[in-house]
């Protein structure tokens, strides 16, 4: 059975805002109403309390939310969830919050963390940038993972990438010492402009100079697929924080 998001929305009303209602920095996500199927409606009903953590806009400590002790990994725009899922279970020394606006895949992910009962996953439905200015403290996270985000190909689409100064200063302020930004895309000036824009920032080094070799605990994501059926070049990029 075909459901909208208002069956959610009418549930969980707070899973309808994804943004604060002041400008945002970065717009970096377009919004489109979408379809659920029966088993993302009930993902919903059976998880939401166990996985979910709302946007609240006040500095949270996600340490205590997992209460086991192991570092955080923050995931930014994990579409359809495939590599958070694979990567939080085949890597469960570290907790892994994910952040995404898109519903049917932050529904999908619901479902499978939640069926499998994994305990080192929560996740967020809201704007990356106002969760990690607001609810993150600074040097609290061990990583960060940035999956294909969105190219905006248009040179006056530019400005809506996430990758750029003022983003990256503040993924680094959020970082701890030693901690990392782990960027992939198959767009290759966005590429270019990653391994730049990190350069730019004060405090953070990158030990392979451009490029980085791929990591292999990192699946394939659905964007990465598209990108190689299209025979993109797909370029890693790999950032510490200095100690
Ligand atoms: C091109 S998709 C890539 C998805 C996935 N990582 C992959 O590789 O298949 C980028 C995703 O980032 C999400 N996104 C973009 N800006 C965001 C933001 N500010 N906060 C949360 N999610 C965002 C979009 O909704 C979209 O699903």
């Amino acid at each position: 059975m075909k459901e909208t998001q208002d069956t959610i929305f009418a549930d969980i009303p707070e899973l309808r805002f994804v943004e604060r209602d002041d400008a945002r920095s970065i717009k970096s996500f377009v919004l489109r109403g979408t379809r659920l199927k029966g088993f993302q409606v009930e993902a919903v009903r059976a998880y939401y309390h166990d996985y979910v953590i709302p946007y609240s806009g006040k500095m949270t400590d996600f340490d205590a939310l997992f209460a086991n002790g192991k570092p955080l990994i923050i995931e930014i725009g994990f579409g359809m969830g495939v590599a958070t899922h694979l990567i939080a279970r085949d890597r469960p020394e570290y907790n892994y919050l994910g952040i995404e606006v898109f519903l049917s895949g932050f529904t999908k992910l619901l479902d499978k963390i939640g069926k499998e009962g994994l305990t080192n996953v929560r996740l967020m439905r809201f704007d990356a940038v106002a969760v990690l200015s607001e609810m993150v403290g600074d040097s609290t996270v061990a990583g960060f993972h940035i999956f294909f985000p969105d190219p905006w190909p248009k040179k006056r689409q530019h400005k809506r990438r996430l990758i750029q100064h003022e983003f990256a200063t503040l993924l680094a302020q959020k970082l701890v010492p030693g901690g990392y930004i782990y960027a992939v895309t198959d767009w290759q000036e966005y590429a270019d402009q990653m391994v730049e824009v990190f350069d730019s920032v004060e405090g953070l080094t990158n030990p392979h100079g451009t490029f980085a070799p791929p990591v292999s605990w990192r699946p394939e994501t659905r964007f990465e697929q598209k990108g190689r059926e299209k025979e993109h070049a797909i370029n890693e990029v790999w950032v510490e924080k200095v100690r």
